[in-house]
């Protein structure tokens, strides 16, 4: 539950642990146990109360999430007892859940397939390039948090519509995997001296799609370089919600302006009903080995709030997940 909200990153002080009885089931309602956690930098969002697209979390309020679930109970005919379930019931050990809750999760993937490539970290990108602007062979897409969960698929799907992607990061290591395992033509530290050069020297013919998701100063940088008539997916803001101040997230816009760029806000939640042929089509590039999963799994739900704030510090690479039990269901 949300104790307090931080100033700038959530962390284990701002979180209490509860124990209470696991709910009563009604008729229609099956009882879930949680096996696997996605934690995601909205969940850091929302412990601080400023507006947005999503309100934020009260304090005593359970946190939600994605989460890789089982049946273990069931009063419900299409939730039978053993079903695998994808849902947001977020940071505990059961939930009860009605089918309109959850989506019965296939065994044709893995709980770990389920919440990530096949989820918002695969399917944002999917979708902002399909139904917002497509990279286009030979031209120049630079990605923002590209080792994070997000971003490492947007670099691998740019790359597949044969676009050049440029890759940004904090750190050699960082820059490091996402040249090296997620195949980015060129990757640049923002947190070396040299960034806005390093940059200049990546884009030599300068950037036509930006998929931005921090904003900030990486994003003025990233402006300094658009082509003309470039396009800027905004899909999300860390820097400025990280900060002490979420509501000033200053860019500088002349460069947008002379260049003629445009910018398209994008957000997934506007297309749900694409989900179940973005999961199809997702789920073939991964059978292909086309796409690549790269995932930190922590053990332990108490471990949580720590993995949430290391994940908002940029302490991982990938999608970071919670494991809860192991596959009989036992607490780790
Ligand atoms: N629009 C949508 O539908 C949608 C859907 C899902 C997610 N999102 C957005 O996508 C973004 C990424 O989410 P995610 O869950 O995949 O998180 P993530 O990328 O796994 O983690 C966030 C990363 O942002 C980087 N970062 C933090 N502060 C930064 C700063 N001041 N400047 C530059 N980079 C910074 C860190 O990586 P480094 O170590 O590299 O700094 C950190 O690892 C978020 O903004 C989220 O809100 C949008």
């Amino acid at each position: 539950m949300l104790r307090s909200r931080p100033v700038h990153l959530a962390g284990p002080e701002n979180f209490e642990l509860r124990h209470c009885p696991a709910p009563d089931l009604e008729d229609g309602q099956a009882l879930v146990r949680i096996e696997l956690a996605a934690l995601s930098a909205w969940q850091g969002m929302r412990t601080k109360d400023f507006k947005n697209f999503i309100r934020p979390f009260d304090i005593g309020e359970l946190i939600s999430c994605d989460t890789f679930a089982r049946v273990v109970e069931s009063r419900c005919d299409t939730l039978p007892t053993g079903a695998a379930v994808v849902g947001r019931q977020g940071w505990q050990d059961y939930a009860a859940v009605r089918p309109e809750d959850v989506s019965v999760a296939s065994d044709a993937y893995t709980a770990e397939e389920w919440l990530t490539a096949l989820s918002s970290p695969g399917q944002t990108p999917y979708l902002a390039f399909s139904q917002k602007v497509r990279p286009m062979p030979g031209e120049t897409l630079v990605v923002t948090s590209a080792a994070g969960a997000v971003g490492s698929y947007a670099v691998q799907l740019g790359r597949l519509a044969g676009a050049r992607v440029v890759g940004i990061a904090g750190g050699p290591e960082k820059c490091a995997f996402v040249r090296d395992r997620l195949c980015a033509d060129a990757a640049v530290d923002y947190r070396a001296d040299s960034f806005r050069a390093d940059l200049a020297a990546a884009c030599p013919d300068g950037v036509n799609l930006y998929f931005d998701t921090v904003g900030g100063p990486v994003a003025d940088a990233v402006s300094e370089n658009l082509a003309k008539r470039a396009d800027i997916l905004l899909v999300g803001r860390v820097a400025a919600n990280n900060s002490a101040e979420p509501e000033r997230d200053m860019a500088n816009l002349r460069h947008v302006w002379s260049q003629e760029a445009t910018i398209h806000a994008f957000n997934r939640y506007a297309y749900k009903e694409l989900y179940p042929l973005v999961i199809e089509r997702l789920g073939a590039l991964l059978r292909a080995g086309r796409l690549t999963m790269h995932n930190e799994v922590v053990e332990g739900m108490e471990k949580t709030p720590a993995a949430l704030h290391d994940l908002l510090s940029g302490n991982h690479v990938g999608k970071m997940l919670v494991r809860y039990t192991d596959r009989d269901g036992n607490r780790l």
